[in-house]
């Protein structure tokens, strides 16, 4: 089975599709991490095209219990933290509208949840990673709140991330290539004012019934 959980930035995804995977036994797929494992590929050698840097890039995913973020090795060396850097977040948003670095990266995410139980989270996974999957939730959130979440979890201003979130999203959305919307048939989530908790129940419940089905 295969949740696919997409939206915005801020919208909680990572948190939801973490808390999320394990309290349905299933593995959490950060498909984020992976274009900004490529920003920061890019960053260090910005002469050089991303999309070759993409495929070439041996990056390895674990969702140790009690971590509150995925383990993020590239080519072997531990980048968890580093990949969460504002200039890489930016950086990311710049690969992730290339459509070679998207090829080499939805290839090493289908290879990844060929087999298993996995909750996938990031943009383009109900729409092109995996438009096959099982349950399909779009999560959203209001552009302010996002911001507010973000900062709080950054410890920067609101309004910084605020103006910074809105140019991502943009790019996210106007891309030519993939670009951020619902999946046909996805369960819109908006989760402004509700608490994780309460999201995390909602798409279980969904993904219970589909179980019995
Ligand atoms: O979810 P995140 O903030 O870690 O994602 C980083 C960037 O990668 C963001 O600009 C959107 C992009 N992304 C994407 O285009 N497709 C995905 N499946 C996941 C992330």
């Amino acid at each position: 089975m295969l949740v696919a959980i997409d939206g915005p930035a801020g919208a909680g995804k990572s948190t939801v599709a973490r808390l999320l995977a394990r309290r349905l036994g299933y593995t959490y797929l950060d498909s984020g991490a992976m274009y900004r494992c490529v920003a920061l590929l890019s960053l260090a050698a910005p002469t050089r095209a991303p999309g070759p840097l993409a495929r070439a890039a041996r990056i390895e995913l674990a969702d140790a219990p009690g971590r509150s973020a995925t383990r993020v090795l590239l080519d072997g060396r531990d980048v968890s933290e580093e990949i969460r850097a504002p200039e890489v977040s930016e950086a990311a948003s710049r690969v992730a509208a290339d459509p070679d670095v998207r090829e080499a990266l939805v290839a090493k995410q289908r290879e990844l949840i060929a087999d298993g139980d996995w909750v996938a989270e990031g943009r383009d996974i109900g729409t092109v990673v995996a438009p096959g999957a099982e349950l399909k939730v779009f999560l959203t959130a209001d552009a302010t709140e996002r911001a507010r979440r973000r900062a709080a979890e950054l410890g920067a201003d609101a309004d910084t991330v605020l103006a910074e979130q809105t140019l991502r999203d943009q790019r996210d959305r106007d891309r030519a290539h993939s670009p951020l919307s619902p999946a046909p048939g996805a369960e819109m989530l908006d989760t402004t004012g509700l608490d994780v908790q309460a999201v995390v129940e909602r798409i279980a419940a969904l993904a219970r019934r589909l179980q019995r089905l």
